[in-house]
């Protein structure tokens, strides 16, 4: 609009100001032309008053005088005339003038003196008049008096305005005209070609790659339609012979790499594009409280943690809620973003919530009604009703945020977690083509458990739309087949693995998530850097090092780690001094009254564990609670000699894993809850139950007592475990199996 405006506005500029120019001349001449007509009659009007107007002053016949000037009244806009005597004295006055006869005026003994004629315009109370005074002479040339006719000139003025009124509405209307006219020619020769080209760009951008523009000029417009064509081109055949290289290399390789796992996804899914949809997006920008300047984080979580590394391997786009509290002012005006800052691998596209949104939801719903209904930790889970609607609405609006990026071929998305249970069968409606995957990153419950939900129904309903549905283990995969198979009409079929439901296959498997295991190198120089500073910050020369990482979250087991430090220490009191256990801990959901009460009980129990067992500057517990980056949290597993993993109940739990991916010296000790999914993997670690205090304290002494060729031959066979099965294998196997489960 603005461009236009710029184009327009000269053209109309000048317009106007030559109609003015014509308008002030056209009206001047006007007027010229009105006065003109104006002095002519009153000379001649004069001239004929000034005949009886002689002989009246000749004769000083008052009487005839009186009538002269009334019988003059009757002409068209005059307005009268007034006889004066030598001295310039009013004689007679047509008495619709009276006011004007006598008012004394200095022209008139001027005309006496120089005895000629005299024609002016004049102010007659609020309207200017046209006088005319001429002398009158006797036979012999002696002045007898004058005589003077007066004009009304007021519709003058009213025909001049009417004129400027018809010249103001002529160019408005042409001016209205001109506008419209080319607004026209611009919307045919710029914006219509500009619409098409849009249009195919948008057709491109979803995948259409094939389809033609419907450009015909062969102007500038046309050239740039057809360059854009051929860039289409030339991607299509890229693409068609990178997945066909990607099948060759596939069947070559046999560990799973990143370029396995891109080989992958070229070969099984070719021009149609991946969706991966998550709540907690992968880069969070946020004003740090004490530079008041934006930086960005990776927040703390599993889905975080195992999905950036994929997605930075293969590209695509990532919908995520934009939770940073300054997360607006790094999106594109479509809200995207790439990611990683300065190395843009795939695309970060940001739904935004309202704060109500974001507590019925996220808050509600999410995390205080299906966060503990699936974890066994004898917390009650809280369904509100207008948390679920706020669900529902949030739902609605990720699954139209995904919606309006879907390319026209079939699409392959896949969700993560309980936080959107509906999506899938939202997106369906619309795109019934749409392969979709969701995995269930917590454990999933019995169906006694889950069928307090009172929405249960929607719930199940919600996930089989979906083609396949995975969990980390076996057991959660049969949890669930079970509950569709109690709780709603449908078909079990145990032998595929598959519930049916109106005709409907969902497939349901395990996928064990894992990490980037080639993500620890060597120790770098900064590595060995930090590893120099943690060790002097916290004395930790000579002392057996222990380390917890979590966020503050009651199904992570840390009071009962805690509790059990404090038992290892009153029974093991040798190792007073020489034992140190480090917990990173990230706050999580303090808005929830649980989390916020459980971070202050694990506060208290810190404080209280390291007064009873502290001695000089020593105490057992370093409580460390922030966030920290993964690069920053890498020298910590280093440098720890046990790690400490005692969730009550976990799908996976990624930090186990990370831990033992990082341990390359092969000298670490893992200890790690039964309860987690990590634990049917990690079978070589110290595996505990979190809720035996007195064991779990046991199994302290067994890691920091353990030596050094056992922890080393346990570590090797954990390593191994996690060099097969790792992150790229987990997206690799799902994807897999996706691709096979796509209908057209
Ligand atoms: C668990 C969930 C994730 C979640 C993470 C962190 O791992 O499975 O979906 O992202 O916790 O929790 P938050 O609520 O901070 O995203």
């Amino acid at each position: 609009m603005k461009r236009m405006l710029f184009f327009i506005l000269p053209i109309l500029v000048i317009i106007s100001v030559a109609f003015t120019i014509f308008g002030i001349i056209h009206v001047r001449v006007e007027e010229e032309k009105q006065m003109d007509e104006i002095r002519r009659k009153a000379i001649a009007v004069n001239e004929s008053l000034g005949l009886s107007a002689r002989h009246i002053l000749l004769n000083n016949d008052l009487k005839s005088a009186r009538a002269l000037t009334e019988s003059f009244q009757r002409r068209e806009r005059l307005q009268g005339c007034v006889i004066y005597d030598t001295s310039g004295k009013v004689v007679a006055v047509t008495e619709r003038i009276a006011d004007w006869g006598n008012t004394r005026k200095p022209y008139i003994e001027t005309i006496l003196e120089e005895k000629s004629p005299r024609g002016a315009l004049e102010k007659f109370g609020n309207y200017s008049a046209y006088s005319y005074v001429r002398p009158i002479f006797d036979d012999d040339g002696h002045i007898l008096g004058l005589v003077e006719v007066v004009y009304d000139t007021s519709y003058v003025l009213t025909t001049l305005a009417s004129i400027w009124k018809r010249l103001s509405i002529t160019l408005i209307s042409l001016l209205v005209v001109i506008v419209l006219i080319m607004l026209l020619i611009q919307r045919q020769i710029f914006i219509l070609p500009i619409i098409h080209l849009t249009e195919w760009f948008q057709h491109f951008q979803r995948g259409e790659t094939n389809s033609p523009h419907s450009i015909k000029q062969v102007d500038e417009l046309g050239k740039l339609a057809s360059e854009v064509e051929q860039v289409a081109l030339s991607l299509r055949i890229a693409r068609k012979v990178v997945s066909e290289k990607a099948s060759e290399r596939l069947d070559k390789e046999e560990l799973w790499t990143v370029s396995k796992l891109r080989d992958t996804i070229q070969a099984r899914m070719g021009e149609n594009a991946l969706y991966m949809v998550s709540n907690r997006e992968p880069y969070m920008h946020t004003i740090n409280e004490v530079t008041g300047k934006a930086e960005c984080i990776q927040p703390a979580g599993g889905v975080v943690t195992a999905i950036d590394p994929i997605m930075r391997a293969c590209g695509g786009m990532w919908i995520a809620h934009g939770s940073g509290n300054a997360d607006r002012q790094f999106v594109n005006s479509k809200d995207k973003l790439g990611v990683p800052p300065e190395d843009d691998r795939y695309i970060l596209k940001r739904v935004w919530l309202s704060k109500e949104e974001e507590e019925g939801y996220y808050y509600g719903f999410s995390n205080e009604g299906l966060w503990p209904l699936c974890h066994i930790t004898h917390t009650r889970p809280i369904f509100r009703e207008s948390d679920w609607q706020e669900y529902i609405k949030v739902n609605r609006k990720f699954a139209d945020s995904v919606l309006e990026e879907l390319p026209a071929n079939p699409p392959f998305i896949f969700i993560q977690d309980y936080h959107f249970t509906l999506i899938a069968k939202m997106i369906k409606e619309k795109r019934p083509d749409a392969t979709i995957a969701l995995f269930w990153h917590i454990p999933w419950p019995n169906p006694e458990v889950f069928s307090t939900c009172p929405y249960q129904e929607q719930i199940l309903e919600g996930m089989l739309a979906c083609d396949l549905i995975g969990f980390h283990v076996q057991m959660h995969c049969n949890n669930f087949l079970d509950t569709a198979n109690r709780l709603l009409e449908s078909r079990v079929d145990t032998e595929t693995s598959k519930v049916i439901r109106f005709g409907k296959e969902t497939s349901i498997k395990s996928f064990p998530i894992s990490v980037d295991d080639n993500s620890c190198h060597d120790i770098s120089p900064e590595d060995s850097g930090r590893l120099e500073v943690i060790r002097k910050e916290f004395d930790l020369e000579n002392t057996i090092v222990a380390i917890g990482v979590d966020r503050i979250d009651y199904t992570k087991g840390l009071t009962e780690r805690i509790l059990a430090i404090d038992r290892f220490l009153e029974k093991y009191p040798e190792h007073k001094k020489k034992f140190v256990f480090i917990q990173i801990a990230a706050p999580s959901r303090t808005h929830i009254k649980r989390y916020h009460d459980f971070a202050g009980e694990v506060d208290e129990l810190v404080e209280k564990t390291n007064w009873k067992h502290s001695d000089g500057n020593w105490k057992p517990i370093i409580y460390l609670k922030r966030h920290f980056s993964q690069e920053e949290i890498r020298p910590y597993y280093m440098i720890a000699d046990i790690c400490i993993v005692s969730s009550l109940h976990d799908g996976m739990n990624l930090v186990a894993k990370e831990y033992v991916a990082t341990k390359k010296d092969l000298d670490g000790t893992l200890i790690l809850s039964r309860f987690t999914g990590a634990s049917k993997e990690l079978t070589q670690a110290i595996l505990i139950n979190p809720y035996s205090i007195e064991e779990f304290a046991d199994s302290i002494r067994l890691a920091v007592e353990m030596p050094a060729e056992e922890k080393s031959s346990r570590m090797t066979q954990m390593r191994n475990t996690i060099r097969t099965n790792n992150v790229y294998k987990w997206a690799g196997n799902i994807i897999t199996e996706l691709a096979s489960l796509r209908k057209c």
